[in-house]
C-alpha cells in the first residue's frame, strides 16, 4: 500500500508516523512545500512543490500509484484538491472544496452557524467600508478583527478596547478591507479556548482527546499571535476547566455545523475536523472551523491515538465503526521556534539537534519547518522544531519536556517556558471559575 501525505510541518510529520506504524506497512510517500527532514527518512520518495497546486499533486499521485491521498495541511484542501483526485479515481480522505469553506472562508462559516447554530457563535458584522466599521465599533465592544480567508493562524486582531478608540486597530481594520474588500468584525469572547478534533465519515463524529493551542508567542500569554507555541492533553481527555456535558455541547454543536454544510453542498464530509472553541459562561462557542487537524495539537492526539491510523482512514471513506481508542495519558507538546519569531525571526541559524538524547529522555522529536541542506537543519522564519513528553499528569509531562527543550540551541531557539506548568492550569481553572460565577 502507498501513502502520499500532502505537508511539511510537524502536524504532518506525526501523521506520517501514525500512517507508517500502521499494520498495513505501507510505503509512505510526500508532497511538501519544503522538505521536513523527519518526514522525508519516513518517506520512500517525495516531491517538493506548491501545495496549492492541484494538478501537479495529482499527477504525482498517479505517477507513483498512490493508494490513498491524505492532506495534512489547509492549502490542498481549499484549493480543492480532494475534488481533484476523487476525479482522478485516487481514494483521499478530507473534504471537497466546497466542504473545506468552513474553514477557508470566515463569512461562510458564521452564515451557516447563524442558520445550524446560532448560540454557539459571538455577534459579527461583516463591514467593507470605514462607516460600516464605525457603526460595528458602536455595537461590539472588544472585537476581534479577522479577514475572511487564510491567514496563517497570524490574521486575527483582538481589540481590548472599542475600535473607536484604538487607533492602531482600526487602520488595520482598514487595510483588510483595502485589500481584500471585506472584513469580519466579531464579538470578543471571554474564556477558555480548547480544541475539539474529531474524525468524520459523513454520517457521524468520532472525538479525538480535548486539547489546549497556546497561539501567543511569550510566556503569560503575551506578545504577537503566531501558529501555536505548543499544547496539552489530559489523561481524562478533557481539560481542567471543561466538564463531559461541555465537551457534549461542543461535539453536538460541529457535528451541526458538519450537516448543515453537507446538506448545502451535496457532499458528505469525510476526514478530520477540527473545532476550534471558546468556553465562556455561556457554553462552547466556535471561534473557528478548521478542515484538518490542529498544529501543535496533531501531535498530541497522533500520539494517543492506540488504532490503526490506516484502518481509520479507510473507515472514514466508508463507515465509522465504534469508539476510536486513545492512551489515558497527558501529553505536552513545546515549539522551539527561532529568536525573533514571528515579527523578525533569525533565519539561517545551524541547529544541532540531537535526537539520541531526546529519545533517551523521553521526548518524541518532530520536525517543522527548517532548512535542511543534506546534513544539518536551519532556521527558517517559522516553527522549527517540536518535542513531546507523556506522563501520569500534565504538569509531570510539562517538566519533561522542559527538562529537554531548555538543552536545545538555547542561542538560537526559544520556547515558551510557562506552557502546561501547574501554576499556569490552576490560573485557568480560576478564571473560568470566575466567568461561571460573574
Ligand atoms: P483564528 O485565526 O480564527 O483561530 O483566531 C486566532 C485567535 O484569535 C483565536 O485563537 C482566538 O484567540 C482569537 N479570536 C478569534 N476570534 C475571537 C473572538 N470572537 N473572540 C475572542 N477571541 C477570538
Ligand atoms: N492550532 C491552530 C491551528 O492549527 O490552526
Amino acid at each position: 500500500m502507498r501513502i502520499l501525505i500532502l505537508g511539511h510541518g510537524a502536524r504532518e510529520h506525526a501523521i506520517a508516523k501514525r500512517l507508517a506504524q500502521s499494520d498495513y506497512q505501507p510505503e509512505m510517500y510526500a508532497f511538501m512545500g519544503s522538505v521536513n527532514p523527519g518526514l522525508a527518512r519516513l518517506c520512500r520518495d517525495f516531491r517538493l512543490g506548491s501545495l496549492s497546486d492541484v494538478g501537479e499533486i495529482v499527477s504525482y499521485a498517479r505517477e507513483d500509484r498512490i493508494d490513498l491521498v491524505v492532506p495534512g495541511q489547509e492549502l490542498p484542501l481549499i484549493a480543492g484538491v480532494v475534488d481533484a483526485l476523487q476525479l482522478a479515481g485516487i481514494p483521499v480522505i478530507g473534504p471537497t472544496r466546497g466542504l473545506a469553506r468552513l474553514e477557508g472562508d470566515k463569512s461562510y462559516l458564521r452564515a451557516l452557524m447563524s442558520r445550524c447554530a446560532p448560540n454557539a457563535m459571538p455577534r459579527y458584522r461583516l463591514c467593507i467600508s470605514e462607516t460600516e466599521l464605525l457603526a460595528a465599533a458602536d455595537e461590539l465592544d472588544a472585537v476581534a478583527i479577522k479577514p475572511l480567508g487564510l491567514t496563517g493562524g497570524k490574521g486575527v486582531k483582538v481589540t481590548e478596547r472599542s475600535l473607536r478608540d484604538d487607533d492602531e486597530a482600526l487602520s488595520y481594520a482598514l487595510e483588510v478591507i483595502q485589500h481584500d474588500g471585506r472584513i469580519l468584525i466579531e464579538e470578543c469572547l471571554q474564556g477558555e479556548e480548547f480544541s475539539l478534533m474529531a474524525f468524520s465519515d459523513g454520517a457521524r463524529l468520532v472525538s479525538m482527546p480535548l486539547v489546549q493551542d497556546f497561539k501567543l508567542a511569550c510566556k503569560g500569554d503575551s506578545g504577537p499571535m503566531t501558529g501555536g507555541m505548543g499544547a496539552y492533553s489530559c489523561a481524562d481527555h478533557l481539560l481542567p476547566f471543561v466538564v463531559e456535558t461541555e465537551r457534549v455541547a461542543a461535539a453536538d454543536v460541529l457535528w451541526r455545523i458538519v450537516a448543515a454544510a453537507q446538506e448545502e453542498n451535496g457532499a458528505l464530509y469525510r476526514g478530520f475536523i477540527y473545532g476550534q472553541f471558546m468556553l465562556t459562561a455561556d457554553g462552547p462557542k466556535v471561534i473557528e472551523i478548521n478542515a484538518r487537524l490542529g498544529d501543535p495539537e496533531a501531535m498530541n492526539v497522533m500520539h494517543l491515538l492506540n488504532g490503526d491510523l490506516v484502518d481509520i482512514s479507510h473507515q472514514m471513506l466508508t463507515r465509522l465503526e465504534g469508539t476510536i481508542p486513545f492512551s489515558p495519558i497527558a501529553t505536552v507538546v513545546k515549539y522551539l521556534v527561532p529568536k525573533g519569531y514571528p515579527s523578525s525571526p533569525e533565519v539561517d541559524r545551524r541547529i544541532s539537534v540531537d535526537e539520541t538524547t531526546i529519545a533517551e529522555r523521553g521526548g518524541e522529536l518532530f520536525y517543522a519547518s527548517v532548512r535542511f541542506d543534506g546534513q544539518a537543519v536551519y532556521t527558517t522564519g517559522s516553527r522549527a522544531l517540536a518535542v513531546l513528553c507523556t506522563a501520569a499528569t500534565v504538569a509531570d509531562a510539562a517538566a519533561l519536556v522542559e527538562g529537554i527543550v531548555q538543552d536545545i540551541e538555547p542561542e538560537h531557539l526559544y520556547h515558551r517556558s510557562d506552557i502546561a506548568s501547574a501554576s499556569m492550569l490552576a490560573e485557568k481553572v480560576a478564571h473560568m471559575e470566575r466567568l461561571r460565577s460573574s
